[in-house]
């Protein structure tokens, strides 16, 4: 006790404070509470839905836990793009282990989607929610930036668009996503996609030139890897690029497909052939994969 009152008294003589009035201040404090602490009252406000179909709710809920979700995954990532040069093997192994967990969630989770809703409901409340797209949830694009380089998010065959001088904004031109809203043939864009670059453009490009070398991929390419760290690396790339996407596709195909006939999506995307990611080609770790397995993307498992 003497130690800590004598660590308390150095701590607040530092901070110029007079210690007294601190230890004198914890005699009125409350006790915390869980409520407070937690902060369930706010939590437990922001569930606004759009009509009176009571499946709606549960369909907001899920999107608030996905992007929690995507929280914990941005804040191992981010402390890797702080440090990860630095670390070892082992610690970044374990923070690739994390995402694995919170990856493993988001994917086994996705029947409450697949599963849990009436159909006819959803295809009621959707129409209110257009042009709306969970397209538009800028948490996992920055995810992407956090973990590659722009190159891999640009499909194969654009690849070669890509100019000696060309900056990240010509690039961002080129990656998979905005082929859900941008007709390359045409050039003609989605209002979907419109209304995302006008709130997110400038953060989005000037992401992905930060993260430019720093990100997990470039941490990785830059040392010997242990076998461990490469298995966990595979498991990040395929939960996150192919099983979870493949979950995701499952879904909107029991929604939005109907006796046989194709549904338009809120996003107005051609989202049958856009969300699959054999089409993506969306890769985080190219090196930890063979030539093969590139080529073979979104049709094989790894357990
Ligand atoms: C019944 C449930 C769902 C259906 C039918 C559905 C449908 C779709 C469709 C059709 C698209 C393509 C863009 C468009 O045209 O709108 C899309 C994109 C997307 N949705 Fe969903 N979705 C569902 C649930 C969710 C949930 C729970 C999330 C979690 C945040 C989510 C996140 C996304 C993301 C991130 C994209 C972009 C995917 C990419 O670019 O690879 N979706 N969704």
């Amino acid at each position: 006790m003497d130690e800590i009152l004598k660590q308390i008294d150095e701590k607040y003589r530092n901070l110029r404070h007079d210690p007294n009035t601190f230890l004198k201040g914890l005699l009125h404090s409350k006790p915390l509470t869980y409520w407070d602490y937690i902060q369930v009252d706010t939590l437990l406000s922001l569930q606004k839905t759009k009509t009176d179909f009571p499946d709606e709710y549960i369909f907001v809920v899920y999107h608030q836990i996905t992007e929690l979700l995507l929280a914990l995954i941005t804040h191992e990532l981010k402390q890797l793009l702080a440090d990860g040069l630095q670390m070892e093997n082992a610690k970044i192994e374990d923070k690739v282990n994390r995402i694995n967990r919170y990856a493993e969630v988001l994917d086994n989770s996705f029947s409450v989607m697949s599963q849990g809703m009436e159909y006819q409901q959803y295809n009621e409340f959707r129409l209110a929610l257009a042009p709306a797209s969970g397209f538009q949830a800028v948490s996992f694009r920055l995810i992407e930036f956090y973990c590659t380089d722009i190159i891999n998010l640009i499909r194969p065959e654009n690849k070669s668009k890509v100019t000696a001088d060309a900056t990240y904004l010509d690039k961002l031109r080129l990656v998979y996503w905005q082929d859900a809203g941008m007709n390359r043939q045409t050039g003609e864009r989605s209002l979907m996609l419109d209304i995302f670059e006008e709130k997110y453009l400038p953060l989005l490009v000037s992401t992905a030139e930060a993260c430019a070398g720093k990100n997990l991929n470039a941490i990785i390419e830059k040392r010997q890897m242990t076998d461990s760290l490469k298995n966990g690396l595979r498991r990040m790339d395929y939960l996150l690029n192919v099983k979870w996407p493949l979950s995701h596709l499952h879904t909107a195909e029991t929604y939005l497909i109907a006796a046989g006939h194709k549904t338009a999506s809120t996003g107005m995307s051609d989202w049958q052939k856009y969300l699959h990611p054999a089409y993506q080609q969306r890769c985080f770790f190219p090196s930890v994969w063979s030539n093969e397995e590139r080529s073979n993307w979104g049709n094989f498992t790894v357990e």
